[in-house]
C-alpha cells in the first residue's frame, strides 16, 4: 500500500509496529488517522490479521481512510467510548494516539496552524471545536489571553504578548499576528528560535481544546482495551507527555498499603504494564528524514487482567 508522505509523514511507525505486533491478529483503533501512515505500516505488516478503525475530527481525513476502505468515524477522541461503541463486537487489542497536528493542516494555509504562512486565524481541527483563534486573539480579555499563552504555550512573556496583541487588535492573519508578537519580543528572543512558536502552540491547544481530549482520551482507551491490548501515545510537546506520563503511572500503580500490612486493605490493584519505562525517541537516521520526529515521543502500556 502506497504511504502519502506528503499528507502526513508518520513518526516512530517501526515502534508502533513492533509493540503493536503482541496483540495481532485483532481491532486496532487508529484515533488519529490523519493521512493514515501508521494504519497503513499495520496493514503492510500485518495485512488481515488487522482490522483498522480510523478516527479524526478532520473530515479530510476521514475521506482518507474510507477512500481506503478503513472504517471511519469524523469525531474527537475525547468521547473515544461513545465513538467506537456501534463499531466494535469486543473490547478492540490496541489503540493508537498520534497527538497534535499533521504536516497537511500545518501546511494548508487556510487552516491558519502555522506562522509560516499566510491565512485566516482558524486553527480548528474539524467542525465540532467551538472556538476560532481568531475570536481569543480578538476578543479575549487581556488577562485570559495570557492565562491561555503561559498555560498551553509555556510562553514566559504572556503578559508583554497578549497587552501588544490587544493593542493591535483586530488583528485578521497569521503573518499579522506573528508580526506583533515578534515586535513584542525584545531582541534576544528573536533569535532565540521563532518567535510566534509558543504563542501558535497555544491557541491551536485552546481552540481545540487538545488536553481534556487526551485526558479522556486515554482514560477511555485504558478501560475499553481488552485485557493483554496495548495503548500507544505520541506527544510532541511536553503538555501532552505529561498527561500520558502521569495516567500511565498511575494506572500501573498496584497496592499502595503500606509494607508489612498481613493482607490488602486499600484494593488497589495495577490495570497497567508500563512497556516504556522511559519514552521512545526517533532515532537520528529518521530525524534526518522527518523533522517532525525529532519531538515525538512514544509512551506504550499494557492493560492487565482485572
Ligand atoms: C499527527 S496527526 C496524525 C498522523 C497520522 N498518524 C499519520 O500517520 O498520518 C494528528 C491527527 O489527529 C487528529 N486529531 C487531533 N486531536 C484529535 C482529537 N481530539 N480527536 C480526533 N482527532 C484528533 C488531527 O486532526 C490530525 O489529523
Amino acid at each position: 500500500m502506497a504511504q502519502d508522505n506528503l499528507f502526513h509523514q508518520p513518526a516512530l511507525a517501526d515502534e508502533v509496529a513492533d509493540l503493536m505486533r503482541e496483540v495481532v491478529p485483532g481491532v486496532i483503533i487508529d484515533a488519529t488517522f490523519g493521512g493514515g501512515g501508521h494504519s497503513r505500516r499495520l496493514i503492510a505488516e500485518f495485512g488481515a490479521d488487522v482490522e483498522i478503525i480510523a478516527i479524526d475530527r478532520d473530515p479530510e481525513a476521514v475521506a482518507n481512510a474510507v477512500a481506503l476502505g478503513i472504517t471511519a468515524v469524523q469525531g474527537n477522541f475525547g468521547d473515544l467510548a461513545r465513538i467506537v461503541a456501534p463499531l466494535i463486537e469486543g473490547p478492540p487489542s490496541g489503540i493508537l494516539f498520534d497527538f497534535g497536528v499533521s504536516s497537511r493542516q500545518l501546511d494548508t494555509p487556510k487552516r491558519g496552524f502555522s506562522y509560516h504562512r499566510e491565512g485566516p486565524l482558524d486553527m480548528r481541527m474539524g467542525p465540532d471545536a467551538r472556538l476560532t483563534a481568531a475570536e481569543i486573539v480578538n476578543e479575549w480579555p487581556i488577562p485570559d489571553l495570557a492565562g491561555v499563552l503561559r498555560r498551553y504555550g509555556e510562553e514566559p512573556m504572556a503578559d508583554r504578548i497578549a497587552a501588544a496583541i490587544a493593542a493591535a487588535r483586530p488583528i485578521e492573519t497569521t503573518s499579522q499576528l506573528s508580526t506583533v508578537i515578534a515586535e513584542a519580543m525584545p531582541a534576544a528572543r528573536r533569535r532565540a528560535g521563532h518567535p510566534a512558536r509558543r504563542v501558535f502552540q497555544a491557541l491551536r491547544i485552546a481552540v481545540n481544546d487538545e488536553l481534556t481530549a487526551v485526558t479522556a482520551g486515554l482514560d477511555q482507551a485504558i478501560q475499553l482495551l481488552q485485557s493483554g491490548g496495548r495503548v500507544v501515545a505520541i506527544s510532541y510537546h511536553s503538555l501532552e507527555d505529561r498527561i500520558v506520563k502521569t495516567r500511565f503511572a498511575a494506572g500501573a500503580t498496584g497496592c499502595v498499603c503500606p509494607p508489612g500490612l498481613p493482607v490488602c486493605g486499600c484494593g488497589r490493584a495495577a490495570e497497567l504494564r508500563l512497556l516504556t519505562r522511559k519514552p521512545i525517541r526517533a532515532r537520528s537516521e529518521e530525524v534526518a528524514a522527518n523533522r517532525r520526529a525529532r519531538s515525538a515521543k512514544l509512551r506504550a502500556a499494557e492493560k492487565v487482567a482485572a
